[in-house]
């Protein structure tokens, strides 16, 4: 796995032998489903989704994988009832208000990728206040996705490069995969290794487009309030049985 743009170690091998990803994105999904199993509002849900996110940030950390991201709201998520969005805004904003200190205690990077241009002021503020206070962080860089939209990313990246082409800075001949990347939102963090969706639920739901061409997917069965340790361990070990190609023969290590 070597890349010349890796800013963190990458961890040799897991207990179980076999590469970690480097970068594991997850779509947090069933929030709802699980509330509605039990008689709770879709919103009880959501709150115990939150005490997941703080599990598996922590675990994360701790087994050494250098990136997380994490899928909290999409650019579609505005469909959803007023009720349940502003539901939604209030637990990001008690997140990084509450976990804040503690993530950069334990040295985690907080990243936003999402289009800033649409969201909330006071939301915009806190994850960009959060982005800077951690930046210098070197342990986890935890992406969050909010209000974010592949689609989106893509569509501004050819914008924004039309735009240095129609200006003169650069030659269309120049847009190639490397400079098309270095202007997503996610410029600088390596492609995800392992996209986890819980719930059951087997789409990408306009996430990570780009980014996931060579990723592998696991689809958990289980509501994100229930996803733990346990089955994080279990995606990853069915990620360290799959076997990568990259369009080619033989079977090697990581991207
Ligand atoms: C994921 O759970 C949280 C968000 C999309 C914000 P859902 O709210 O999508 O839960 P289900 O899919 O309706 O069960
Ligand atoms: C994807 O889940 C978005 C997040 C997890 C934040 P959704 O629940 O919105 O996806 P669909 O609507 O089932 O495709
Ligand atoms: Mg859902």
């Amino acid at each position: 796995m070597a890349s010349p743009e890796v800013t963190h170690e990458q961890p040799a091998l897991a207990a179980e032998g076999g590469a970690l990803p480097r970068h594991v994105a997850i779509i947090m999904d069933g929030n709802g489903r699980w509330a509605t199993m039990r008689g709770l509002s879709r919103t009880e849900g959501h709150k115990m989704g939150v005490e997941a996110v703080r599990r598996i940030v922590r675990y994360v950390g701790d087994l050494g994988i250098g990136t997380l991201t994490l899928f909290s709201f999409s650019a579609e998520n505005w469909r959803r009832p007023p009720d349940e969005v502003r539901y939604l805004m209030g637990l990001l904003k008690l997140f990084i208000r509450r976990d804040l200190a503690d993530l950069h205690a334990r040295n985690v990077c907080i990243r936003v990728v999402g289009d800033r241009s649409s969201m909330p002021a006071d939301i915009l503020k806190l994850l960009e206040d959060a982005e800077v206070v951690t930046q210098a962080n070197t342990s986890l860089t935890l992406v969050i996705a909010f209000n974010y939209g592949a689609r989106q990313e893509i569509v501004q990246t050819a914008r924004r490069l039309a735009a240095r082409v129609a200006a003169g800075e650069i030659h269309a001949n120049d847009i190639d995969a490397e400079l098309f990347a270095r202007n997503l939102d996610t410029a600088g963090l390596p492609d995800p290794d392992l996209v986890i969706r819980t719930s059951g639920e087997m789409r990408i739901s306009n996430f990570l487009l780009w980014q996931a061409a060579y990723a592998e997917f696991v689809f958990a069965p289980v509501c994100w309030p229930d996803f733990d340790e346990a089955e994080f361990d279990r995606a990853l070990n069915e990620f360290k049985r799959r076997d990568r190609r990259f369009g080619g023969l033989v079977a090697r290590a990581g991207g």
